[in-house]
């Protein structure tokens, strides 16, 4: 009789062996002015919704919340990578989420059926899902800068020590964070549930991509994780006086490159983001900063020693940017650090080097950019100011 019970509960999709469990996330992505994507990932596939409330003091339970839903064509879809779009909010504003996923237990026909649901405990002591609108008219900004980890876990998280909780507004890992990327779990494993533990579920990451994360069987599958506001691994954002424009360089070597198996186009790749960022800096907000900072893993720096990847986005995004009146590149790929002035190479503006054992650490203030290169152990190597 209990079996036969069992057997039915089953059915009506009321109890199911093992609940559905979030496994990675959730974190923040491609936070904007007005939106944000949370993200996570469920041990199996889920139908999956965000629900938003301002962080005014009230009970989360207060008032119905709305719903956001992750949609094709008009259609929620469910899946174990749950990437859900908020949109409507405001600049500068602060916004607790919650997280929910339905099991899909099964589906036969057009007929889905649901198991139990994983979900924010919004009542809970440590419920921390809050985070920030980007605001361009704040005064003050703090962000850090990561590169080169290449999955070693000591050294992300001592650098991640430049992270402060509740002082840094945007963190950016510009590059290699993962070596080659064969599964979705070494993008985990690798960088992205080390930074959900210290800081994405509250401040946001912008990755930039590197060679490395154009490697492997998931780097076709790169927004599926890492969502931009254009859809593309390059884009931009402005927060306090900074226009930040972040670039992807593609691969280090020439296109032909046995390595790459026959598998590489980036000088074509190059040229159609070149006619982006035309775009770009002639855009009002772009003129308009009184900062812009470019951020590209590679730089192309190095002279006759530069290997072809560098060099052709040096050739495609130096004329165009030479005239943007950029503050200041900050790149990494070479695993170690050089300030270089813009006599030493193509670009009109200088380019910083991080190395793979620091991280960059900037203050905007009014009175301008100050940039402290801060090894594992927290010691101020080097510091650049900006006016
Ligand atoms: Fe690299």
């Amino acid at each position: 009789m209990k079996k036969l019970l069992f057997a039915a509960m089953l059915l009506c999709g009321v109890y199911s062996a093992q609940a559905v469990k979030i496994i990675h996330g959730p974190y923040l992505q491609a936070v904007s002015d007005t939106e944000a994507t949370i993200m996570w990932v469920t041990d199996t596939k889920a139908l999956s919704w965000v629900e938003i409330a301002p962080d005014d003091g009230t009970n989360f339970y207060h008032v119905e919340r709305p719903q956001f839903y992750q949609t094709y064509l008009g259609k929620r879809v469910y899946g174990t990578v749950h990437q859900i779009r908020v949109t409507g909010l405001e600049p500068g504003k602060k916004y607790r989420y919650s997280t929910s996923s339905k099991e899909v237990v099964g589906v036969e026909g057009h007929r889905v059926t649901y198991g139990h649901v994983a979900t924010t405990k919004v009542y809970a002591k440590d419920f921390n899902n809050v985070f920030s609108t980007l605001d361009s008219s704040k005064k003050n900004l703090k962000f850090i800068v990561l590169n080169d980890i290449h999955a070693k876990q000591e050294k992300l998280e001592a650098l991640l020590n430049t992270y402060e909780e509740g002082k840094t507004d945007m963190v950016f890992f510009n590059g290699d964070m993962v070596s080659m990327v064969p599964t979705e779990a070494i993008l985990f494993e690798g960088f992205v549930d080390a930074a959900v533990r210290r800081f994405a579920k509250q401040v946001p990451f912008y990755l930039v991509r590197g060679n490395h994360e154009t490697r492997g069987l998931f780097a076709t599958s790169y927004l599926t994780y890492f969502p931009t506001t254009t859809g593309k691994p390059y884009f931009t954002m402005k927060q306090g006086d900074v226009f930040f424009i972040v670039l992807d360089g593609g691969e280090d070597k020439p296109d032909s490159c046995l390595e790459y198996y026959e598998t590489a186009q980036y000088d074509n790749y190059r040229k159609e983001e070149a006619a982006w960022l035309q775009k770009v800096v002639e855009s009002e907000e772009c003129k308009n900063a009184k900062y812009r900072i470019v951020l590209m893993h590679m730089p192309p720096i190095g002279g006759k020693n530069v290997w072809h990847g560098p060099k052709h986005a040096g050739e495609c995004f130096f004329p165009i940017l030479n005239k943007a009146n950029i503050t200041v590149m900050l790149s990494g790929h070479t695993h170690k650090y050089s300030y270089n002035t813009p006599d030493t190479t193509d670009a009109a503006f200088p380019i910083l080097v991080n190395s793979n054992s620091t991280a960059l650490k900037a203050n905007v203030n009014s009175n301008g950019i100050k940039i402290d290169v801060i090894d594992m152990q927290g010691a101020v190597k080097h510091t650049h100011t900006f006016k």
